[in-house]
């Protein structure tokens, strides 16, 4: 069933486990992580960014993909369609299409102006009962062309957002999207440990959740974090599985043409990426 993100983070942030959400793209996509959170008894979210809500055709076409998908396919765990980064005229265009779940982002905003839009969305999305993620501190790295620089979020700042009312909070603590340099600084634990002490139960968000590596996940999720997003990881996985097959010559054995064959690879791909996540944020049986 389609709810909101809010009982499912609530609940994750009192156990002390993380939620994740990964990114979809099309049907394949969508297809592969329902079935994954159904087989490990989890729940899940499934982020859209702009770019590729546009992509899919429209968020009418997502909702009806999502929804059809959990009807046909007999998916009984907690499943969150949820709006990535999304500017404050399109949280509209997703409340009305369905969605039960938006982020804002009004990171690039001055705080007063962020503040604003952010409580006047607060004030629409919970009388329509759609949970709202806010941001403070741009994510880095560069997502749908939007490029940030992997800010350090002002946990005063951090707590005047959460005090509007939002469900949970993306502060930037030095994470970035995509891969992470070499020279990466890693996350910033002090920061994470002031927002929280700040935010009290209020569950935080951590984006850029490709190639963080295992115990700075394990460290971020005891100081708070309940949602953990994920879409590189699965873009490589599957390009990897895709490239391996057609590398082997697959595509041109029998009817390995098929899209139904060539896709298979990396549908398997994303399955197992995304098993090995919930392993990790410990959201499996969770549902
Ligand atoms: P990655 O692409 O680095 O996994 O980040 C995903 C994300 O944060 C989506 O908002």
């Amino acid at each position: 069933m389609l709810v909101s993100a809010k009982e499912m983070l609530d609940k994750a942030k009192a156990g002390h486990y993380a939620v994740g959400q990964f990114n979809i793209n099309n049907l394949e996509w969508t297809k592969a992580i329902l079935a994954t959170a159904q087989e490990c008894n989890s729940p899940v979210i499934l982020g859209v960014s702009e770019g590729a809500g546009k992509y899919m055709g429209g968020y009418n076409v997502v909702v009806g993909i999502v929804n059809g998908l959990i009807k046909d396919q007999n998916i009984t765990v907690p499943v969150a369609l949820h709006l990535d980064h999304g500017s404050f005229e399109h949280c509209y265009k997703c409340m009305d299409a369905g969605f039960l779940s938006v982020m804002f982002d009004g990171s690039h905003y001055p705080i007063e102006e962020n503040v604003a839009k952010t409580k006047q969305l607060v004030a629409d999305a919970s009388a329509r009962g759609v949970s709202i993620e806010a941001e403070v501190g741009s994510i880095g790295g560069e997502e749908d062309g939007v490029v940030g620089t992997g800010e350090v979020a002002d946990p005063a700042e951090c707590k005047a957002i959460a005090d509007l009312g939002i469900d949970f909070l993306a502060a930037g603590i030095g994470n970035i999207h995509g891969k992470y340099p070499a020279n990466w600084a890693g996350l910033s634990f002090d920061t994470l440990d002031e927002i929280q002490k700040l935010t009290g139960d209020m569950p935080l968000v951590l984006h850029g959740g490709t190639g963080i590596p295992t115990e700075m996940i394990q460290k971020a999720i005891s100081l708070g974090v309940a949602k953990i997003n994920v879409n590189t990881e699965c873009q490589l996985s599957f390009a990897a599985a895709t490239r391996k097959y057609i590398e082997a010559g697959k595509d041109l054995e029998g009817k390995g043409f098929d899209p139904r064959k060539l896709l298979a690879p990396g549908v398997e791909a994303i399955k197992a990426t995304v098993k090995e996540k919930m392993e990790i944020f410990g959201s499996i049986g969770k549902a």
